[in-house]
């Protein structure tokens, strides 16, 4: 079912994208629905650009024929479409839960605007019963663990810190070569301030927080797709 909404919710989401548009394309289960049915408009003659948010959107964008380009050829986009672990009221986002949220985060920043596209069970009232997906260095990681420890139990983190890992034990890569701390906090009810505090940290490059980026959510469950706004 949750699969249905998702490609509900990327079709629906599809009707903002006109002809020359330059995309920022999203990662994820939810993008996935996206780029396939991008791939189908792109062969029925719609011409667009997307910048690919991780490689392995890169490469599904190429199997079904969606152009791409970069952001050095194409420093501007005009939409981002992404995914989110979590969306609340004023259309702060958790996002990160695949990996790629460094990427997602410059690809929407250097978009006009970005719409998430969600099932109906990403949207919360409070942020943080997902765990938020912190990127880091791995250089000098004890350290910045214990900066974290510090900074989320500052702001309420009611469990605790986990290296994120692949099936095989070995530790999760981001496709800047950085890790993945999780940090299970319950609610955050300080959203802004926590964000500042962890970008603050050195060895922190960048959390799944999205503030102030999205403009729009395309939802859908089993009442139809429905289009929040902060
Ligand atoms: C990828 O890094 C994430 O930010 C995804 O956008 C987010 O995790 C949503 O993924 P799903 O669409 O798979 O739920």
């Amino acid at each position: 079912m949750s699969e249905e909404f998702k490609r509900e919710a990327a079709a629906a989401a599809l009707e903002f994208v006109n002809d020359g548009m330059k995309l920022g394309i999203g990662t994820g289960s939810t993008a996935v629905h996206l780029v396939e049915l991008l791939g189908q408009k792109v062969a029925a003659g719609l011409t667009v650009v997307g910048v690919p948010t991780s490689e392995r959107t890169a490469r599904l964008c190429e199997k079904v024929g969606v152009p791409l380009t970069t952001l050095e050829e194409t420093p501007q986009l005009d939409l981002a479409i992404d995914g989110a672990d979590e969306i609340d009221p004023q259309m702060r986002l958790i996002k990160g839960g695949g990996g790629s949220l460094l990427r997602e985060k410059i690809v929407a920043a250097a978009s006009k605007n970005m719409i998430v596209i969600a099932d109906q069970s990403k949207v919360v009232e409070t942020l943080g019963a997902f765990p938020l997906p912190i990127e880091v260095m791995p250089f000098g990681l004890g350290a910045t663990w214990v900066a974290l420890e510090n900074v989320c139990a500052r702001f309420g983190m009611q469990g605790g810190l986990a290296l994120r890992k692949k099936a095989d034990g070995e530790n999760f890569v981001t496709d800047g070569q950085h890790f993945i701390i999780d940090a299970s906090f319950g609610r955050i009810s300080d959203v802004d301030g926590l964000d500042m505090a962890l970008r603050a940290i050195p060895g922190v490059v960048e959390t799944g927080l999205f503030i102030g980026i999205a403009s729009k959510a395309v939802v859908a469950g089993k009442e139809g797709v429905v289009i929040l706004e902060p």
